[in-house]
């Protein structure tokens, strides 16, 4: 807002000049240099606006999120680490800032779907789950990218992003099995930055690797499961590599710190903001 403040108090200074060396504008009067300004008022408001939705869709994003990480306390804050070395991986890439950007929206929401009612008693599980619980779990992906695509803006790369962040490198993922370059650059992103991020946590079953395992186990998949291009970057990195080890430093475990009631109204209030967007469509498992 500051920005397009002092950009409009220039325009309104290059009137005043015009104002003043103008003979002509003098027969218009206060009135005329009003109507003028009035244009300018209007964008001001209109940008107010625009500024006061993108914050409130980020806000959305944020609850929806940690509704997610309410359901699944193993994973607290893995959609912003798996989104943050996403973004430092697009980065280095040298994708252009707005596909950097749409990476990172994309990383961030690509489990938004696990806040299916259907899967929150898979998400709690401590045992091993049944082939059956497995291939409804596998559904996620297709579950999130249907909720990210309930946000217009989000339609393209970052829906696309989101539903094939499980397909692999040799065509064996899911939901589509698509293979090599016909996966959506970002999906490979957040496959990559999932499972590494997925190896640098504490989880009930096993104890976080340390990075050279964590690059040995990269290198283990590579052209298998990740695309051998980002494991390349990865391990060759500096820069990906210290952010692997921050993330590491970074992971908490915090199940002892999610109360069932704090989950519950988390859900619940995210429920509330998605049904009061009266031109959504209606959300089954809601
Ligand atoms: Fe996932």
């Amino acid at each position: 807002m500051l920005g397009y403040d002092l950009a409009a108090s220039g325009i309104g200074l290059v009137l005043v000049l015009l104002y003043d060396g103008l003979e002509q504008w003098r027969g218009v009067g206060a009135l005329g240099f009003l109507v003028i300004l009035a244009p300018i008022l209007a964008i001001r408001h209109i940008y107010g606006l625009y500024r006061k939705l993108q914050n409130s869709g980020r806000e959305l994003l944020d609850l929806m999120v940690k509704a997610i990480e309410a359901r699944d306390p193993y994973t607290s804050g893995h959609s912003v680490r798996v989104a943050t070395l996403a973004k430092a991986i697009a980065q280095e890439l040298k994708m252009s800032g707005e596909e950097v950007e749409e990476v990172y929206t994309a990383a961030v929401l690509h489990d938004v779907g696990k806040i299916h009612e259907e899967f929150a008693p898979l998400l709690r599980k401590e045992s091993k789950l049944t082939p059956e619980e497995t291939a409804l779990l596998q559904t996620h992906s297709v579950k999130s990218a249907e909720l990210v695509g309930i946000i217009s803006s989000f339609r393209g790369a970052i829906q696309t992003a989101v539903r094939s962040h499980h397909e692999r490198w040799d065509g064996g993922g899911y939901p589509d099995g698509l293979a090599g370059e016909a996966i959506p650059v970002g999906a490979r992103i957040i496959m990559i930055s999932d499972t590494t991020d997925a190896m640098t946590t504490d989880r009930p079953y096993r104890k976080r690797l340390p990075v050279e395992a964590v690059i040995a186990e990269l290198q283990k998949y590579r052209a298998t499961q990740f695309d051998p291009r980002l494991v390349d970057l990865v391990v060759n990195s500096v820069t990906i590599r210290r952010a692997i080890a921050e993330m590491q430093s970074l992971a908490v475990h915090t199940r002892e710190g999610v109360s069932e009631g704090g989950s519950m109204r988390v859900q619940a209030r995210a429920m509330s903001l998605l049904r009061s967007r009266s031109s959504w469509p209606k959300i089954k498992a809601f």
